[in-house]
């Protein structure tokens, strides 16, 4: 028999996420839900999904799926997460960022530890080919100890700040960092409120130093206006090498006693490459539900502690201090706490 998944948001995001599933040996999209009307039967239509709903309430009452995957706004997704375990599903894909804040990303920990609800969260960019490759010369130690790494991004904190935190956190062995200091300023309202420049350290055990800067000032965006929202990269070091990955570029990696930089050219914009990321993304979810103790890359688990990357960034943007891992448990999100810090700058007493 095969998987059932259900859709919830028909946007761009959704339809991506239903044709990966689609794509999928032994899955169907068997329904989708959009409140606009015209969009859940574009989608249903491209999907060949047999039902189609309004709200997602009824899409978790009457289709009864397997899998949902949640591409709809963030304020809206830990509603949508208790829902669908409460209906009994087996496993959740959900957009990025799961949350706005680090007390929402533990209530939906809680909702589907409790329910024993496998959710993983859509950071799909750790599938693409130049990246992976990459990771992988990182962890076969062809690079030798790394010793320092930069992620750059146009877009702020929320948007692919959480893409980037994310890389970081796989290219550092999905190790948490000892602490952390950083910088914010200014502030964007919109799907994914949050401070409109950032800047940051961070420091693992065994030496190693990452830094992080996000936003329309950061290098990568003043040098590259042409890449658009796309202008986002991440440089590595090691005792042995560099490399270095660019979203719409592909990768390169010098290993000390090579002659010439390794090249990978598959890019963002290499035809079928963002499907493949797609499907591979979706892919570990079906393999989490059928091997039992196999956690995927992009787990809620692994995505919390990207995320305890941004917040503690703007912790210490707050409280002008290096915040130290384990974090404690903020009641309020600390980058949302930024907002009113935008609005009422200090008093400048010097
Ligand atoms: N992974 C990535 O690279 C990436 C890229 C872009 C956006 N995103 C994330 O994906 C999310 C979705 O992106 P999008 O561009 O498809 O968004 P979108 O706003 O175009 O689509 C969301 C859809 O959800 C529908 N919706 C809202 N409430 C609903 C309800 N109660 N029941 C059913 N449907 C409902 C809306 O009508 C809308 O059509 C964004 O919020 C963003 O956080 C991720």
């Amino acid at each position: 028999m095969s998987t059932r998944v259900g859709i919830i948001g028909c946007g761009h995001r959704g339809r991506a996420h239903g044709e990966a599933w689609n794509a999928l040996p032994g899955c169907k999209v068997v329904a989708v839900a959009d409140l606009d009307p015209e969009r859940r039967s574009a989608v249903s239509k491209a999907l060949s999904a047999s039902d189609t709903f309004g709200h997602y309430r009824d899409l978790l009452e009457h289709a009864r799926p397997d899998i949902v995957s949640i591409a709809l706004q963030p304020n809206l997704r830990l509603e949508v997460i208790r829902k669908a375990c409460e209906a009994g599903v087996r496993g959740i894909l959900v957009e990025k960022p799961a949350a706005l804040g680090l007390p929402e990303h533990t209530l939906m920990e809680e909702a589907v530890r409790q329910n024993g609800v496998l959710c993983i969260v859509n950071y799909q960019t750790r599938y693409l080919p130049a990246w992976r490759k990459l990771r992988e010369r990182v962890r076969s130690g062809a690079l030798g100890r790394i010793e320092r790494i930069l992620v750059t991004s146009r877009l702020v904190a929320l948007d692919q700040g959480t893409h980037l935190c994310d890389q970081l956190y796989a290219f550092a062995g999905q190790e948490l960092p000892q602490a952390a200091v950083g910088q914010a300023w200014g502030w964007r309202e919109g799907m994914h409120p949050g401070p409109t420049e950032m800047f940051g350290s961070f420091h693992f055990d065994g030496g190693l130093e990452a830094f992080i800067r996000l936003g329309p000032d950061s290098p990568t965006a003043r040098f590259n206006p042409a890449a658009g929202a796309l202008a986002y990269q991440l440089d590595v070091w090691g005792e042995g090498g560099h490399g270095h990955v660019d979203i719409l570029e592909g990768g390169r990696t010098w290993i000390r006693g090579l002659s010439e930089w390794e090249i990978t050219n598959e890019s963002w914009t290499t035809p079928g490459v963002v499907p493949q990321a797609q499907k591979e993304l979706s892919q570990s979810l079906l393999d989490a539900l059928e091997k039992p103790g196999f956690e995927p890359p992009c787990s809620l688990r692994h995505a919390r502690a990207s995320f305890e990357m941004c917040e503690a960034l703007c912790a210490s943007a707050l409280e002008r201090r290096k915040i130290e891992w384990p974090l404690p448990a903020w009641e309020h999100s600390p980058m949302q706490a930024l907002r009113t810090l935008s609005e009422q700058p200090l008093r400048k007493p010097w």
